[in-house]
């Protein structure tokens, strides 16, 4: 049970019995009852509820502690959109006289005509300028009812172990994929769960989905879920780029990921380790132009890419043939320069998600962007050469220090040493790794780095997981 009050769904309504222990601390108020009653969910403008009763605790003297002299409440809707206006209170707040009643008004936006409003929950309530009332980390669920789509997949699997490592307070997980996988059991942190049939009818219940499934599901199923008043997390390509769906990686534009319809986006994995590097850069210097080569392994076309590349493998070893599935060439001792189909002007689609995801997260719709991506036989991590020109220039010394600075970048710098990062050192790790800065020696505003990081952790799964706190820090206050 979360402690805020809840309504689950019109006409229904949990009553206040979650952990309230903060907000008794800090006011130092006992309460007499903590209830929600009256009538919630009106299909009109106006939605009441209350009352919620505390008893002020007194002193010695017979005094109140504490006086309230003004009670906000801060709630939103489920279905992820902002209320507008939050909620006032009455009663005699400014008395000292012991037992009050507090009636919370909560205004709904017009939109909830749609029918896509499932509930109202208070998220905070404020007096006196404090906070008075909010989730307390490991004392409640933040998320009641979390649907894994795509749990099976090369992302999915490494979104259960980090799932279980990060402990995301969530009171109940589902795990879903495809028709072939119902059925099948699923070990997540230390439970046995049954996979479940991805239908648009399998979202009903659920406050968060984490979808990483090809895009043509993502686009059949993903709006059942906001539907169903879900926040959806997706990791496909098909929403990235919709004017109105948010393209987040959290160190660099948290807040896109608060303003949200229902879904919201992670980046393709190449774009996210490259923006992660760039950001510090332009913060400092002002980005003009990038260029970037991509070294990218197997794992990034899926759990059937890293297979095509043992298999191949070992049929190569052993003088025989292997028919690749996911690769139009062979990977096994090769290097294939195309990644996804070809586009405009000879680029493929995987070099223009870097350059269009690229400045849709940094806000920047002009800024020059040219890539070139190369699948490699590498099992895990991709890898980058990137070259940027900045409006003044940035030494090595001052990137160093920039990157290092920045949250989520290790710098892995010693050439005398033989010191960069490199995909067996960094695969299994949540961080995007850079070395080899130098400047560009063709260009006196230019710099150029290697950049590495784990296309599964940093460049899907973590940074969807972060998405999920951040929306659970937002949202409820909640803090790793
Ligand atoms: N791999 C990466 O490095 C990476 C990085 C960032 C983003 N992404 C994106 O993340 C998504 C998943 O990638 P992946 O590498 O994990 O692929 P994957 O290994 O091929 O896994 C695909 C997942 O989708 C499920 N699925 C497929 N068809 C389905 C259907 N009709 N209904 C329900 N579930 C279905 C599969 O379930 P079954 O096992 O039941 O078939 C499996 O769980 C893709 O959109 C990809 O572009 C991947």
């Amino acid at each position: 049970m979360s402690d805020f009050g809840r309504v689950e769904s019109p006409g229904s309504i949990d009553s206040m019995t979650g952990d309230t222990t903060a907000l008794h601390k800090l006011l130092d108020l006992a309460p007499v009852t903590s209830e929600l009653d009256g009538e919630f969910f009106q299909r009109n403008e106006i939605v009441r509820h209350g009352p919620i009763r505390y008893e002020q605790r007194k002193n010695a003297d017979n005094q109140p502690i504490v006086g309230i002299k003004r009670l906000r409440a801060e709630s939103y809707c489920n279905a992820g959109r902002e209320i507008r206006t939050i909620a006032t209170c009455d009663g005699s707040l400014g008395q000292p006289t012991l037992c009050r009643a507090v009636s919370i008004t909560v205004v709904l936006p017009a939109w909830h005509k749609s029918g896509c409003l499932r509930g109202v929950e208070i998220r905070r309530l404020i007096g006196n300028n404090q906070e008075l009332f909010r989730p307390i980390h490991g004392a409640s669920f933040v998320f009641k009812q979390v649907a894994v789509v795509g749990a099976t997949g090369a992302v999915g699997r490494i979104m259960l172990q980090l799932l279980a490592q990060r402990q995301l307070p969530v009171q109940q997980y589902r795990f879903l994929a495809s028709a072939r996988s119902a059925g099948k059991s699923l070990e997540f942190d230390g439970k046995t769960y049954q996979l479940e049939e991805l239908t648009e009818k399998a979202f009903i219940g659920c406050d968060l989905v984490i979808a990483s499934t090809p895009d043509d599901v993502a686009q059949k199923y993903l709006p059942a879920a906001v539907e169903a008043g879900a926040t959806v997390i997706d990791e496909s390509g098909y929403w990235r780029m919709k004017p109105d769906i948010p393209l987040v990686i959290p160190e660099v534009n948290p807040q896109a990921a608060l303003i949200t319809h229902g879904i919201i986006a992670s980046p393709n994995c190449s774009t996210t380790q490259m923006v992660v590097a760039l950001k510090p850069l332009h913060d400092a210097a002002t980005l003009r132009r990038v260029i970037v080569s991509s070294y990218q392994a197997v794992s990034g076309a899926g759990l059937q890419g890293t297979v095509d590349l043992l298999e191949g493998t070992k049929a190569q070893l052993a003088g025989g043939d292997y028919k690749y599935t996911t690769f139009a060439h062979p990977i096994a001792f090769n290097l294939i320069p195309q990644i996804g189909s070809f586009k405009e002007d000879g680029y493929t689609s995987e070099e223009l998600k870097m350059v269009y995801e690229t400045r849709k997260i940094m806000g920047l719709p002009n800024l020059a962007v040219n890539a070139t991506c190369v699948r490699v036989p590498v099992a895990n991590c991709h890898s980058e050469t990137i070259t940027v020109e900045t409006e003044r220039p940035i030494s090595p010394d001052e990137a160093r220090s920039l990157f290092s600075s920045f949250p989520g970048i290790i710098v892995v710098d010693d050439p005398a040493r033989g010191r960069y990062p490199m995909p067996a050192d960094c695969t299994g790790r949540d961080e995007v790794f850079v070395g080899r800065i130098r400047r560009d020696l063709s260009n006196p505003n230019g710099l150029s780095f290697w950049c590495v990081s784990d296309n599964l952790r940093k460049g899907a799964a973590t940074n969807a997981i972060q998405i999920a706190e951040l929306l659970a820090a937002h949202r409820f206050g909640y803090r790793r």
